[in-house]
């Protein structure tokens, strides 16, 4: 696609999703949170929903659990040019409630949408409800985690939502070894430079 088109093509999804009101969660809603890294990422980490610091920055990931992502994707060198993040409803359910099925079926034109734009090659599911929401059945956390599937040309990985890596002290380690292993596929593909070697 041409880069005009594309922008032109960018700018509409941008306002489809700003205008709409598909469930009633807009309603209540400060900023209907799109994403933020690049436009082009090859890399998509999907989380569940904005909550109030989302809500009022209009980006996603940029209260607690954004904290603890950013330090890992910083750590591991994962740097803007690399991701986009973005959540399966894109606006701030009510008291942070996880979004209801209907909620997610009505945003789920705009993400098919973000997904033929971005073209995403590898692509992180944080938590429960985004595993849902992308394999349409509960999973058990502790067994999908961590693991890669491919299916449709992308690679596909679980991973524990990075709220409950805070609120569950033994899940930090987990969470921390899937964003390594994120790092790992985006060089094995060729879409990130290995890491440069610790310099004492
Ligand atoms: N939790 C999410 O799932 N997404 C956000 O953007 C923030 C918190």
């Amino acid at each position: 696609m041409e880069k005009a088109e594309f922008e032109a093509r960018w700018n509409r999804f941008e306002d489809n999703c700003r205008q709409c009101h598909a469930c009633g969660l807009r309603d209540g809603a400060t900023n209907v949170v799109i994403y933020r890294g690049s436009k082009n990422a090859p890399l998509m980490i999907i989380g569940e929903a904005p909550g109030g610091d989302e809500d009022v920055k209009g980006l996603p990931f940029v209260g607690k659990s954004g904290m603890l992502l950013q330090n890992l994707l910083d750590l591991y060198d994962i740097d803007e040019s690399l991701y986009h993040i973005c959540n399966i409803v894109k606006c701030r359910p009510p008291e942070n409630r996880r979004p209801e099925r209907e909620e997610i079926a009505a945003c789920k034109r705009h993400l098919a949408e973000q997904f033929r734009l971005v073209r995403p090659q590898v692509i992180l599911l944080c938590g429960s409800t985004a595993y849902e929401a992308f394999y349409g059945q509960k999973p058990t956390m502790r067994d999908v985690r961590g693991r890669w599937d491919s299916r449709n040309g992308y690679q596909i990985m679980t991973s524990y939502h990075p709220a409950y890596a805070l609120r569950n002290e033994e899940m930090k380690i987990p969470f921390y070894e899937d964003i390594g292993k994120v790092r790992n596929k985006l060089e094995e593909l060729g879409l990130a430079a290995p890491l440069a070697p610790l310099s004492n």
